[in-house]
């Protein structure tokens, strides 16, 4: 018998290869276009995982492909078992999972449960049966409020803006009941208590399974289940696109059976994973989604939320551990994805952003269980807050009344090679435009440069990847100077992190790795390192 066979239920357990898993996050609009058309597609990412395993991930996380109008950028999804043919249908997604699968490459893909498009057939069916069928039972409608029901169900917003209700027009002409879109209009709630809408997602899953996907990132995993009788909320701390626990929308008890539910389909793919996007803060409503007949992993955002200050980021580590901890879950670590600035930006921009979210990127991968990158994260890419208004694509920008410019700042396409836009991601004109200032920054200009940020992370992978140290389930902290922290991790790897704007002494060891260089064995300023 070999030694997993014979190890304890908890070192079996710790077998799945997702448990310690370098996730690359891509959005497909953003990443590679193969025709010319502007947009990233399912080819150009085929075309450049050589890149990715240069970079040495484990993983790729694709955000929305399934068929879409794109009102918010696939999150609307019109036909959950079909790819969208903007990214080049159903034979470009077999292609890169075939030759990801032969790079060792894993691939999930997001899903979509807690709404559809408004062009979904279920909903375009709706719009034309009468109140009360079993066509509009599919989505959550509602007769409005005041004598001639024009006024909407209940007070809820929209996460976009706002309200989280539109009024259709009846087949006959009269105007008529309304349909709940927590999202954009063109993303109607289903309503879960309705068996249908589970068995279609269970069939999707498989669909998508049995074509060779590795599991699924899971939209929205804390809404789906709705309030009973869906009460008025207080709108005293609601702001756009932002979480709040005393949201009464989301994280209501009723999700975790849908979770259970979910898990047995994934059961009968014994090496499937599902990660749940979960905007939970309280740690032990959090963990209740991890259980071990529920998600296998669930994003957990404090990393990507807080300040570059050592005691903080101490406190966003401690509390994603303990959040798992009880219900033996695996922590899950990510600085940024397609909904947030990029680090660099949010750490302050420009040189120092860079070598904060550089640090930043030492401290993610030194932490036990899976860390989450977000494409461009490994470039050093900033944000691009000044996109043109007619540029703008995110629904937040409208539906805001224009005074939020919303998430397309953080998914401008990558610049991959040459001195001018669009950097060969395209050979047509790009989806968002692209910065001139980064052609310093392109995958050209950093694959060799050994000091660069793509460089440091391809050697931070690496390390994590072969070296011992890595090990373990635990980190314990050791003293160390204010706005500073050093950890070490059970297998021995010893992390050190300098928020403070001075340089500081090492802590003893011999230097793996360090994103400045090391002088007289001091940890530079705004810098982090790694030994062992
Ligand atoms: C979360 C996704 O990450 C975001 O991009 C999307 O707009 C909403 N869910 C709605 O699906
Ligand atoms: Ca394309």
């Amino acid at each position: 018998m070999d030694e997993v066979e014979n190890a304890p239920a908890a070192v079996k357990a710790s077998a799945h290869w997702w448990q310690k898993s370098v996730f690359y996050q891509v959005y497909p609009r953003s990443f590679a276009d193969s025709n010319g058309d502007g947009i990233g597609d399912l080819e150009g990412i085929r075309e450049k995982l050589g890149y990715l395993e240069l970079l040495g991930v484990d993983a790729i996380w694709l955000c929305p492909v399934m068929r879409s109008p794109m009102a918010d950028g696939g999150y609307d999804v019109s036909d959950p078992r079909d790819i969208d043919p903007m990214f080049g249908g159903v034979e470009a997604l077999d292609g890169l999972v075939t030759e990801a699968h032969a790079r060792r490459m894993r691939v999930i893909m997001d899903v979509v449960p807690n709404h559809t498009s408004d062009q979904h057939v279920w909903f375009q069916e709706a719009l034309t049966a009468a109140p009360g069928s079993p066509a509009r039972g599919r989505y959550i409608f509602r007769e409005g409020r005041g004598a001639d029901g024009a006024e909407p169900p209940n007070n809820w917003p929209s996460i976009f803006g706002g309200p989280a209700w539109t009024r259709i027009t009846e087949p006959d002409g009269t105007p008529g009941q309304w349909y709940l879109h927590i999202f954009a209009t063109e993303q109607p709630d289903l309503n879960w208590d309705n068996p249908e809408v589970f068995d279609d997602l269970a069939a999707t899953l498989r669909f998508w399974l049995d074509r060779g996907v590795d599991g699924f990132r899971i939209d929205v995993a804390h809404g789906m289940a709705k309030p009973a009788e869906l009460p008025d909320m207080s709108l005293a701390n609601n702001r756009l696109l932002a979480n709040n626990d005393d949201d009464l929308r989301f994280n209501n008890a009723g999700v975790h059976e849908i979770h259970r539910r979910i898990r047995k389909v994934l059961e009968e793919y014994p090496d499937a994973v599902a990660v749940g996007e979960v905007w939970v803060d309280d740690n032990e409503r959090f963990g209740e989604y991890v259980r071990p007949d529920e998600l296998h992993l669930a994003f957990n955002f404090r990393l990507a939320e807080v300040e570059f200050a050592a005691e903080a980021v101490r406190e966003a580590v401690e509390n994603s551990m303990s959040a798992v901890a009880t219900v033996g879950g695996t922590p899950t670590w990510t600085l940024s994805n397609h909904d947030v600035a990029r680090e660099v930006t949010r750490y302050g921009g420009g040189t120092v952003g860079v070598d904060r979210a550089r640090a930043m990127a030492l401290v993610e991968l030194s932490l036990p269980g899976v860390t989450f990158i977000y494409n461009g994260s490994e470039l050093g890419l900033p944000n691009v807050d000044d996109l043109p208004d007619s540029a703008l694509q995110d629904p937040v920008w409208e539906r805001s009344g224009r005074t939020e410019r919303g998430r397309d700042g953080c998914r401008v396409p990558l610049p991959w090679e040459g001195r001018q836009p669009p950097f060969a991601f395209t050979t047509g004109q790009p989806w968002l435009p692209i910065p001139p200032a980064w052609k310093s920054l392109t995958v050209e200009a950093q694959i060799e440069d050994y000091n660069s940020t793509f460089s440091l992370f391809r050697k931070a992978l690496e390390l994590r990847a072969i070296r011992p140290e890595f090990s373990g389930n635990d980190i314990d902290w050791y003293g160390s100077p204010k706005g500073c922290l050093v950890f070490r991790r059970t297998g021995g790897l010893i992390c050190a992190l300098n928020t403070t704007n001075a340089a500081i002494p090492l802590p003893p060891g011999e230097v793996l790795l360090a994103t400045q260089p090391i002088e007289g064995r001091q940890l530079a300023a705004n810098a982090a390192a790694w030994l062992v």
